[in-house]
């Protein structure tokens, strides 16, 4: 399972990177205004954080507008992948750039029928939107089980990234409905770590070792 940030905020990427634990990271246009940044410069800098790859997401909706865009994107640094609309354009665009050697995301996947275009348009990845779905009233994790069960019968090699992820809770449902990455806020990322029982056996087990007036070192 790779683990991916969704975030475009370099300090906190970097921070998360040292822990070793970081597979890529994921943007979209919302992070990139939230960011008040220059969205060429911040990839950039976050291209130079993670070695894994990081999605940066074209902002045309045309196909020669996706195509050009999306070029330019992936000339910022060899680990960009363009990040596309799930969209009949965005599809097109899709293929093109598998014929170029591009790394793709199909981005705002909500149904398993579009997630099998994604990947017979050679996606890279496809991101299926767990919590927006939830919150529309649908079975995010549900699509993640349908998608894999689909792309395990016909030997697709697209990558299911899990998106809108809002809790370490989403990320090991993910894990066991055999999603590949998902990509996570810097925030349940930092959850991921947690456990109350860890917490309070740590602390008895510190308070005990005190108890031994003994030096390890
Ligand atoms: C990932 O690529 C998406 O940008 C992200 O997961 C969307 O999450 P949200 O639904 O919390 O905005």
């Amino acid at each position: 399972m790779q683990l991916f940030l969704d975030s475009t905020d370099v300090a906190v990427i970097k921070d998360l990177a040292a822990t070793g634990l970081v597979d890529g990271v994921t943007t979209n246009p919302s992070l990139i205004a939230k960011s008040g940044r220059n969205m060429l410069e911040v990839i950039a800098e976050i291209c130079g954080l993670v070695e894994g790859p990081v999605s940066a997401e074209v902002a045309a909706t045309d196909l020669d507008g996706m195509l050009a865009e999306g070029r330019k994107l992936a000339g910022v640094a060899e680990n960009v992948t363009v990040k596309v609309p799930l969209t009949r354009e965005g599809l097109m665009a899709t293929q093109a750039f598998s014929r170029e050697g591009i790394k793709t995301n199909v981005t705002l996947c909500f149904s398993a029928a579009q997630a099998m275009l994604a990947a017979k348009s050679g996606a890279t990845f496809v991101s299926p939107f767990i919590g927006r779905l939830d919150d529309h009233g649908a079975d995010g994790m549900g699509l993640i089980h349908d998608i894999r069960t689909i792309y395990d019968n016909y030997g697709f090699d697209t990558e299911i990234l899990a998106a809108s992820i809002r809790t370490s809770g989403h990320v090991a449902q993910a894990a066991i409905a055999g999603a590949d990455c998902a990509t996570i806020p810097p925030a349940t990322f930092q959850d991921l770590f947690k456990h109350p029982l860890t917490e309070k056996g740590l602390q008895q087990f510190l308070a005990d070792w005190a108890k031994t007036g003994q030096s390890i070192l």
